[in-house]
């Protein structure tokens, strides 16, 4: 096999003002994983580059880094899946610790914040009573079948390094620890669903993911949290918990197309916010300041009860998507 070159980020606190990129270069054998070249590279060339590893069978967790801008677990990574993608050099593969968590050494990340996120939604079932000496609260397949994925993830981290919402917003709970809060909420020996369900509604919960999808890309397991947090959203819709901005957005976003077949963009923040002063103090300066910088040129028409776009061509097809997807919703 010919060489390649791994170029990685190196960081030592005791001796780095910043950190610096460090080149190695080899001759891979066939079929290595990304993790055994960094293995090579530890063993062979460089006793002091640092990374968590364990099992080698992407079920610790511990061995997510970036690579090529991407993060992921580099146990179930095939070096030959990452080769090409820098246009300079197809024999170069980039790797970085996880992005967003605090740098320990080299590619050690400090997870005290992932920790922390997966504690504060009480990743454990409550409430369960044992009746006439059952030893086992038993559980369908079916029911099982709902908190089957979430069940697999391994707390790797990957979904933080790649999570937008996250990187904004550090009171976001974010990916993992959203898909483990679906789990408990959907697991049926659960006697806390309403109050669980309440407090991920409100801010830095559930509807504060931006569906960027990224989660879903870097999740080496079945997890895909995005989609656990349409899940949680469901739930919380179904439990009739709507008294929140994120839950209001939602609702509006259908009611606004429903109108005309024209997502109006004046109208959505209006009908999201909760109170008069939100929208005094948020909503208003913010709209000046986009009407000012021609980001934002709404027809003031519109805002008023019972005006709105003229309807779109075949306003019936939208319609009837609207119906269907309302139908599919509610079963
Ligand atoms: S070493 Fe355990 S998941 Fe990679």
């Amino acid at each position: 096999m010919a060489e390649v070159t791994f170029r990685i980020e190196r960081f030592n606190p005791e001796t780095d003002s910043e950190p610096h990129w460090e080149d190695y270069t080899f001759e891979p054998k066939p079929g290595s994983t990304l993790l055994d070249c960094m293995n090579h590279i530890k063993w062979y060339m460089d006793g002091t580059l640092t990374y968590r590893m364990s099992c080698r069978s992407a079920i610790c967790g511990s061995c997510a880094m970036k690579v090529n801008g991407g993060g992921q677990l580099v146990c179930n990574a095939q070096l030959d899946d990452h080769l090409g993608c820098h246009v300079e050099d197809d024999r170069l593969i980039t790797v970085e610790p996880l992005g967003t968590f605090p740098v320990i050494k080299d590619l050690v990340t400090d997870f005290t914040p992932f920790w922390e996120r997966m504690h504060a939604v009480e990743p454990y079932v409550k409430g369960t009573d044992y009746e006439d000496g059952d030893k086992e609260t038993r559980m369908s397949p079916d029911d099982f079948s709902k908190i089957d994925p979430a069940s697999t993830c391994i707390a790797c981290g990957a979904c933080y390094s790649e999570c937008v919402s996250f990187d904004m917003d550090k009171k976001f709970l974010g990916p993992a620890a959203l898909a483990k809060a679906q789990r408990i909420v959907h697991d049926t020996r659960d006697h806390e669903t309403q109050e669980r369900v309440e407090r991920l509604s409100e801010e830095g919960g559930m509807w504060d993911c931006s569906h960027c999808f990224a989660c879903v890309q870097a999740c080496p397991k079945p997890v895909k949290p995005l989609y656990r947090i349409l899940e949680l959203r469901r739930e919380a819709d179904k439990l009739g918990v709507h008294d929140n901005n994120g839950s209001r957005h939602a609702r509006a976003f259908v009611d606004i197309i429903e109108e005309s077949g024209w997502l109006d963009e004046a109208k959505l923040p209006l009908k999201s916010v909760g109170s008069l002063q939100e929208i005094m103090t948020d909503l208003v300066p913010m709209g000046i300041k986009m009407w000012l910088k021609n980001k934002y040129r709404p027809n003031p028409f519109h805002l008023l009860p019972g005006m709105h776009h003229p309807e779109v061509p075949k306003m019936n097809e939208v319609t009837k998507i609207i119906e269907k997807t309302k139908h599919s919703h509610q079963k």
